[in-house]
C-alpha cells in the first residue's frame, strides 16, 4: 500500500464515529455461555458457548425449554423462578446439572430479568472449572512476577541459545587453527559457566525434585565439616541430636542447602558482632509427639514431628528486617545478596515443612518443622 493511501485511509477513520458494535455479534463472541429464557422457560436465543454447552444447535435449542433437558428438581429452576418473582439477579455457585445428554459438574449459574419482556430471563452457565484455570493462570502469572518464577523463566529462556552457543563453539573448534582454538575453548568454558550459574538459579524455580528417606544426621554432619572447613572455622558447633530421629521425607541436597544457609548466617553474625563472647552454634534435632499444625484456611492439619533448629549466640536479627527476613534481596550485610533465606523459606515449603524464628540479642533460632518418612495414616489427617 502506498503511503498516499495510507494516509488516505487514516483521515477517513479519523473522522468516522466509534461504531457500537452489534450486540448479537458480541453475544455470540462471548466465551461464556448465555440463554435467554421465555416465560415458560423455553430457549428465546442460545449464543455460540450455550450451543457448545448443550451441545445443541441455536435451531434445536429454541424448538426446546430448559425443562426439556434438565430433570425439574434440579435448583437451576428454583433460581429461575426468584429471578422472576424477586425480579433481580440472583446467582448459584457448584450447580450440577445432569441430565441423560447434559454432565456439567461445579457450574455458576446468574439469572437475570430481561428488561422490557416480562417473564424472560437471561441466564449465563459458567464451568467452575474454566474459573478455576483462570485462576490458577492469574496466580502463575503473579507468580512469574516474583523472583522465584523469574528465575525459572530466565533460566529456561537462557539455557536453550546457550547449548546453541556452545554446539557452534565446538563444531568451530574442529576447523580452526590452534590459536583460533583457544577462542572457542573459551567460548565453551564461558557458555558453561553461564550454565551452572543459570543452573544454581533454576533451584529457586519448580523443577521436580526426588524426595525420599534423608538421614538428617548425616546432612547435619557434612554440613558442619563444610563450615568448619571454612567460614565458620573459628566458630564452636556443638551438636544436640536425638539419635532415635526417624528419617525425614525429603530431598537430601536441597536439605544441605537450607542448613548451609542458615550456620552461614548464623557464622556471619557471630563474626560481625564484636562482642567478646565465644561465638557458638548449636544444631539440635529432636521429635515433636502429636504436633499438629494448621493449615491456614483449610482442614488440613500437618504432621510435621521431626524438628531441626540451628542456633547462635550473635547479636540477633535486626529488627527493622524482621517483617520482611524471608523476602528476596532482604540484607542487613554490605555485600549481602539477600537471597539465603528466600531460598530457605522456599525449599522448605517445598517439603510441605514450616520454618520458624526466634531472635534477640545473644539468642537466635531458626526452627525447622520437618515431616517424617513412614508417615502413619492410621492417625488420620
Ligand atoms: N542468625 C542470624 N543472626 C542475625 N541476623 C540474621 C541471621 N540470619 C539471618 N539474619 C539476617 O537476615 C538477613 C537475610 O539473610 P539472607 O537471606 O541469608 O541474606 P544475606 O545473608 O545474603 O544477607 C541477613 O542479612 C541478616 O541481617
Ligand atoms: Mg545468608
Amino acid at each position: 500500500m502506498s503511503g498516499a493511501m495510507r494516509s488516505m485511509f487514516s483521515v477517513v477513520t479519523r473522522r468516522e464515529q466509534p461504531k457500537a458494535p452489534d450486540p448479537m455479534a458480541l453475544l455470540s463472541s462471548l466465551p461464556v455461555p448465555v440463554v435467554v429464557l421465555g416465560p415458560e422457560n423455553r430457549f428465546r436465543y442460545a449464543n455460540q458457548a450455550a450451543e457448545n454447552f448443550f451441545s445443541l444447535s441455536n435451531a434445536q435449542l429454541t424448538a426446546l425449554s430448559l425443562n426439556d433437558l434438565i430433570p425439574h428438581d434440579n435448583p437451576i429452576f428454583q433460581l429461575i423462578s426468584q429471578v422472576r418473582t424477586a425480579d433481580v439477579t440472583i446467582s448459584d455457585h457448584d450447580l450440577n446439572l445432569e441430565s441423560p445428554r447434559i454432565h456439567k459438574h461445579g457450574i455458576t449459574v446468574q439469572g437475570s430479568p430481561l428488561q422490557d419482556e416480562p417473564g424472560a430471563v437471561v441466564l449465563t452457565l459458567q464451568d467452575a472449572s474454566a474459573v478455576r484455570a483462570l485462576d490458577r493462570q492469574l496466580t502463575f502469572r503473579s507468580a512469574a512476577r516474583s523472583v522465584t518464577g523469574m528465575a525459572a523463566i530466565l533460566a529456561h529462556e537462557v539455557n536453550n541459545p546457550l547449548s546453541g552457543i556452545r554446539g557452534a563453539a565446538q563444531l568451530l573448534e574442529a576447523s580452526v587453527g590452534p590459536a583460533d582454538q583457544e577462542l572457542t575453548v573459551l567460548i565453551r568454558d564461558e557458555a558453561d559457566r553461564i550454565r551452572d550459574l543459570v543452573d544454581r538459579m533454576e533451584i529457586f524455580g519448580e523443577k521436580p525434585v526426588e524426595r525420599g528417606a534423608v538421614n538428617i544426621h548425616r546432612v547435619l554432619e557434612r554440613v558442619r565439616r563444610l563450615a568448619q572447613s571454612g567460614f565458620a572455622a573459628h566458630i564452636h558447633v556443638r551438636e544436640s541430636y536425638d539419635p532415635s530421629l526417624p528419617p525425614v521425607f525429603g530431598n537430601r541436597d536441597q536439605l544441605v542447602q537450607v542448613l548451609l544457609n542458615l550456620v552461614k548466617n548464623a557464622a556471619e553474625a557471630i563474626t560481625m558482632s564484636d562482642a567478646a563472647t565465644h561465638g557458638e552454634i548449636v544444631l539440635t534435632t529432636a521429635y515433636q509427639h502429636g504436633m499438629r499444625l494448621a493449615v491456614p484456611g483449610s482442614q488440613h492439619r500437618l504432621h510435621l514431628p521431626l524438628v531441626v533448629s540451628v542456633r547462635d549466640n550473635g547479636p540477633g536479627i535486626p529488627e527493622d528486617i524482621m517483617p520482611n527476613l524471608f523476602d528476596p534481596f532482604v540484607s542487613s550485610k554490605a555485600s549481602g545478596s539477600g537471597l539465603g533465606l528466600a531460598l530457605v523459606a522456599k525449599l522448605i515449603a517445598d517439603h510441605g515443612g514450616l520454618i520458624e524464628v526466634d531472635s534477640r540479642p545473644g539468642r537466635t533460632e531458626f526452627r525447622l518443622h520437618l515431616p517424617m518418612m513412614q508417615e502413619d495414616s492410621a492417625d488420620g489427617n
